[in-house]
């Protein structure tokens, strides 16, 4: 089984990342570059994390009109990342737009498309917060109908919450590859996570990769903590 825990590099700035990705490489799979990280530290920063050999999640949920969301994708597939984040409520053209550009771009540099991955609904909302934008209140079933829309467009894989894992996993076609954050082991605090599950009971449920963050780059020994989870996971 390949290594599905992606460490989110959630630190200010360049060297900081690095330091971060250089202690805990060997007993993880991937890296997660977000927002802050990338608006900080640029395109640079991928490039570095990749000249390590390891594999780059860029997490920039773009959400825009299809052309600018394509361009986006094809400049993240030329700086070789493996997986990437979009919105799905951009709709079925953006969506299809940013799997094409993937596709296309990947291509000629002989090269496997990035995972483009669609977002759902973030986990910041609630039904009051969904309802006030005019949204489906029912967080499950706008979950549900955004997915649905992302295996239609042909994207080939999700970002979810662990609570989400099992009932997508009834519905979607079984390649769809489900990524996941709040992942926590139990033995540091939930921080800001209200729905979380162990690394090992979120690959039971049917993820396939764990996106964690603090209770490995806040743990006293970052590389040990992943060293534990990667244990957790039973045997490989
Ligand atoms: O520190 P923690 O393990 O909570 O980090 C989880 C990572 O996953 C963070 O980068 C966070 O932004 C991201 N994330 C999340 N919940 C979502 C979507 C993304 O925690 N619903």
């Amino acid at each position: 089984m390949r290594n599905p825990i992606i460490v989110a590099l959630d630190v200010a700035d360049a060297e900081a990342a690095l330091a971060l990705a250089r202690t805990v490489a060997p007993a993880v799979g991937a890296f997660k570059i977000g927002k802050e990280l990338f608006t900080s530290a640029g395109p640079d920063i991928v490039r570095r994390i990749r000249e390590m050999g390891a594999a780059v999640f860029l997490d920039l949920k773009f959400h825009d009109i299809p052309n600018t969301v394509a361009r986006a994708v094809a400049a993240a597939t030329r700086l070789d990342v493996q997986m990437l984040t979009i919105h799905t409520s951009g709709g079925l053209e953006m969506m299809r737009a940013a799997e094409d550009a993937a596709q296309a771009t990947a291509r000629p540099a002989g090269r496997e498309a990035p995972l483009v991955l669609g977002v759902t609904v973030l986990t910041s909302l609630d039904s009051n917060t969904l309802a006030e934008v005019g949204w489906e209140p029912n967080v499950g079933r706008q979950v549900e109908r955004l997915a649905a829309l992302a295996v239609r467009a042909g994207l080939r894989g999700l970002v979810c919450s662990p609570l989400e894992i099992a009932a997508l996993r009834q519905t979607l076609p079984a390649a769809m590859q489900l990524v996941t954050p709040g992942i926590r082991t139990g033995a540091e605090k939930a921080d800001d996570q209200r729905r979380t599950l162990s690394p090992r009971e979120a690959l039971e449920a049917g993820a396939s990769w764990l996106v964690i963050g603090r209770p490995i780059y806040a743990a006293a020994d970052p590389r040990a903590a992943a060293e534990r989870i990667l244990a957790s996971l039973g045997p490989a």
